[in-house]
């Protein structure tokens, strides 16, 4: 077993020109608090990102407890509670409903008992009915540290968990994280507040630029610091300066009258040497006084640019870091990361299967609060009444209808409403999500892209399907009020639009995964709308058409072409050649429309996944 909870080698990032994380090679041992820092834009985020599966490395390698990420994503991701930098909450969900969310996630057991007992932690209890996204911004970041215990992970990643809090909110959370190391749980944080780093963390290390420029306790950082001599003598004169300057130890030496100010270098004590130098040049000394440095004195002479160039990323590595000073009082560690480590015996297919449930199910609630499935069933049922009574007008003149339903017109006119809603709501949601940040929180649970993608898909198509019968009850109401007949094909027609939703929500995924926005996202969905209705509506008007001359037939040849190929990849002619294809007993041709549909459902999730990896499911 590993004695490491986090290992990185040769980890490197780059967002188009900006090397964000370059040749990390960190180790932070099991038990330990290592506090991670750097000046604004140095890395950090984008480590713990990378560390938490959200930002795929360039280059280089993770291992968590001794495991490669890379191989069992899910199953580490388990073993890892988050933080993030701001808290990103979904909409209308309260505390506890946020929470009780991400403990299906993380099949946590009993969880109404456990979110009582991290919201006590965190002093969020009398709040655990509050809407989560009207709560303060500090009580966000409890909320956020409450989820990240939720499952009691050996692992704790918090970028700066205590911005925002109060003084009595920062202590609140010093103790916890002090509370959770006693109980065995490694925390790796990162923080501008180095006063508490100071105060908590065993390691440290300093990232420049994205490069590690020194890792060791606070004592080691302090030790390679200058320290400020202020020597008092009877007399200073040049002679005493020179000896001065002449120590290996000093770096500095400047005069004020009988003060000498010296500047040593390399740590340790060197008052030995300095008072040494001072008496054989002849000088008494009658004063002396050090000044040590802080952390943060350590953090401007690492961190300030001035230092970066010339920082040796070779520090981290010829420095032997000293033992954790807490390491040997982990006790509770193995019970705690035992638990989780038997959980996370589950392979990667079974988190995925959870997560894909949980989202589906989500999606599902989300839905059944939102005014959307109602409304569009609201007008899809006027569209079909309408499209009815035009029917049954057609029909009582003699006129002539399409397929041998007469309810078929109208059962059309409402899969149409539904679907392209559906194509909205499914186009949306995802780009909200990575745009609003919930994706990110997301994944730092048990999930992946996969995941995500069929679990919204499932919900959605299940949201269709609930649909599905009161349309269908909706079209037989319809034809008892028209003296419609109801043909063999209305139920088949209601039972293959299943695959017009199925196609169109798997398009609105892509859309939504392949949009930078939720702006661009509905934009392009309408662009996709107008121009496949305007190709169908001049393909059909020039058809009409008398046959003209050269131009007109090359543009009405042109449109029609373009039409049969929208066809080919349209959920609606889908349904279309299966419904007559079943009417008239063409098994082949049923068989080959079902086969299209499906065809194109997987091409359109394939794209969503890719489109999601691509973009990654970090806010951007
Ligand atoms: N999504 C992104 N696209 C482009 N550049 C990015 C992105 N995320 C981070 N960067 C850049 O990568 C570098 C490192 O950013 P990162 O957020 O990791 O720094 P940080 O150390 O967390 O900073 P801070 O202390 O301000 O939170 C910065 O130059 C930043 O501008
Ligand atoms: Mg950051």
């Amino acid at each position: 077993m590993s004695d490491l909870a986090i290992a990185t080698e040769g980890l490197s990032r780059r967002y188009g020109r900006v090397l964000a994380v370059e040749d990390l090679r960190l180790q932070v041992r099991r038990g330990e608090i290592y506090g991670f820092l750097g000046a604004n834009g140095a890395g950090k985020t984008t480590t713990m990102l990378m560390l938490l599966g959200i930002v795929a490395p360039d280059r280089g390698a993770i291992r968590l407890f001794g495991r490669d990420l890379a191989g069992e994503p899910l199953a580490l991701k388990r073993q890892v509670g988050a933080v993030s930098e701001n808290q990103y909450l979904y909409p209308g969900m309260t505390t506890v409903e946020y929470l009780r969310f991400f403990a299906d996630l993380y099949h946590v057991y009993d969880p109404r008992r456990r979110i009582g007992q991290v919201l006590d932690v965190v002093g969020l209890s009398a709040r655990a009915g509050a809407e989560a996204r009207t709560l303060s911004r500090g009580l966000q970041q409890k909320l956020g540290l409450a989820r990240a215990l939720l499952h009691d992970p050996p692992l704790l990643v918090l970028d700066e968990p205590i911005s925002g809090l109060d003084p009595l909110g920062v202590r609140e959370v010093r103790q916890i994280l002090l509370h959770e190391n006693a109980r065995g749980k490694t925390i790796f944080l990162s923080s501008h507040v180095l006063s508490e780093i100071e105060r908590i963390a065993h390691r440290v290390g300093v990232l420049v630029d994205g490069r590690l420029v020194a890792d060791g306790t606070l004592a080691d950082l302090r030790g390679r610091l200058e320290a400020m001599m202020t020597l008092e003598l009877e007399r200073a004169n040049d002679d005493v300066v020179a000896a001065l300057a002449a120590l290996p130890c000093v770096g500095d030496v400047r005069a004020h009258g009988s003060r000498l100010h010296v500047t040593t270098v390399g740590g340790g004590d060197h008052r030995a040497d300095v008072s040494g130098a001072v008496g054989r040049a002849g000088g008494v000394i009658v004063g002396m006084n050090t000044k040590g440095s802080s952390l943060e004195d350590a953090f401007v002479a690492l961190a300030a640019p001035a230092h970066s160039s010339g920082s040796g990323r070779s520090d981290q590595d010829d420095r032997p870091a000293p033992a954790c000073p807490r390491a040997a009082r982990v006790t509770v560690a193995e019970t705690a990361a035992s638990g989780t480590r038997r959980v996370s015996r589950r392979s990667t297919g079974r988190w995925r299967a959870r997560a894909t449930g949980v989202i589906a199910w989500r999606e599902l609630t989300a839905l059944r609060r939102s005014p959307v499935p109602a409304v569009a069933l609201g007008v899809a049922l006027v569209g079909a009444a309408v499209a009815s009574r035009s029917v049954a007008a057609g029909v009582s003149a003699g006129g002539v209808v399409a397929g041998p339903s007469p309810l078929y017109v109208p059962l059309f006119i409402a899969v149409l409403v539904l679907t392209a809603v559906l194509a909205f709501v499914s186009a949306t949601s995802v780009a909200r999500e990575r745009e609003s940040g919930t994706l990110e929180t997301l994944f730092y649970g048990p999930v992946d892209v996969t995941a995500f993608v069929t679990g919204k898909f499932a919900g959605l198509v299940v949201v269709y399907l609930a649909l599905c019968p009161v349309v269908a009850l909706a079209l037989l109401a319809l034809a008892s009020l028209t003296s419609l007949r109801v043909g063999p094909d209305l139920l088949l027609g209601v039972l293959l639009s299943t695959f017009a939703a199925a196609h169109t929500i798997a398009f609105g995924l892509a859309l939504g995964a392949l949009c930078a926005s939720v702006r661009s996202a509905v934009m392009v969905l309408v662009a996709v709308a107008w121009v496949t209705l305007a190709v169908h509506g001049a393909a059909a008007i020039l058809a009409a058409l008398p046959a003209g001359g050269g131009a007109a037939t090359a543009v009405a040849a042109t449109f029609d072409s373009a039409n049969r190929a929208l066809s080919l990849v349209s959920p609606y002619a889908h349904l279309d050649w299966a419904v007559q294809a079943a009417r008239i007993g063409d098994l082949i041709g049923f068989a080959v429309a079902v086969l299209a549909s499906l065809a194109c459902i997987a091409g359109l999730l394939a794209a969503a996944l890719l489109g999601l990896r691509w973009r990654g499911a970090h806010r951007s």
